[in-house]
């Protein structure tokens, strides 16, 4: 007999069509992780705090331990491992690497997913408003600089270090401003 009930779920994740049967309380964090295999997604606070598990669902970005994965039924839902084309990364993902936008990386599936996100909101015009619309994403390593540069570059922002920003890299590189 089954312990709890389990409901049917259709996701097309990545471009694919996944069908799971999952208990009312399992989030789309768990399910993306320990029954989609995509691991990508990074569980970090489990409380909508950090952005390590920002995923688009049609093509909004959103915390994806926040919400049910039963609430999702039938939506369209974009991991970082649904970023490249084949062995042909993303704009966003050759960018990061180009400027050294990750340290521990754990942030970065996140970071990525949030960029993309934001490109597709088309708000932002300036370096700040990038700062801005990407702040629900923490870097425990303090690589915010970098990740500006590398999502201004795509956006085809013009690079410009702030004083705030430019203190920044010059203090220590092991703490993130929000977290340390
Ligand atoms: S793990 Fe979802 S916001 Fe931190
Ligand atoms: S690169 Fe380590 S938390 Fe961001």
């Amino acid at each position: 007999m089954e312990l709890y009930k389990q409901y049917p779920l259709r996701l097309h994740i990545n471009r694919q069509e996944r069908r799971f049967e999952v208990e009312s309380w399992v989030t789309l964090l768990d399910l993306l992780r320990e029954r989609a295999g995509l691991t990508g997604t990074k569980k970090g606070c489990d409380h909508g705090q950090c952005g390590a598990c920002t995923v688009l669902v049609d093509g909004r970005r959103i915390n994806a331990c926040l919400t049910l994965a039963v609430m999702q039924d039938g939506r369209e839902i974009t991991t970082v491992e649904g970023l490249a084309e084949g062995e042909a990364l993303h704009p966003l993902q050759e960018a990061f690497i180009e400027h050294d936008a990750f340290q521990c990386g754990y942030c970065t599936p996140g970071q990525l997913c949030s960029a993309l996100g934001l490109m597709q909101e088309g708000q932002a015009r300036t370096r700040d408003d990038v700062r801005e619309l990407m702040s629900g994403n923490l870097c425990r390593c303090g690589a915010y600089p970098q990740i500006a540069d590398a999502v201004c570059e795509v956006l085809g922002i013009e690079q410009q270090r702030g004083e705030a920003e430019r203190r920044q890299d010059r203090g220590p590189f092991t703490t993130g401003g929000v977290l340390a």
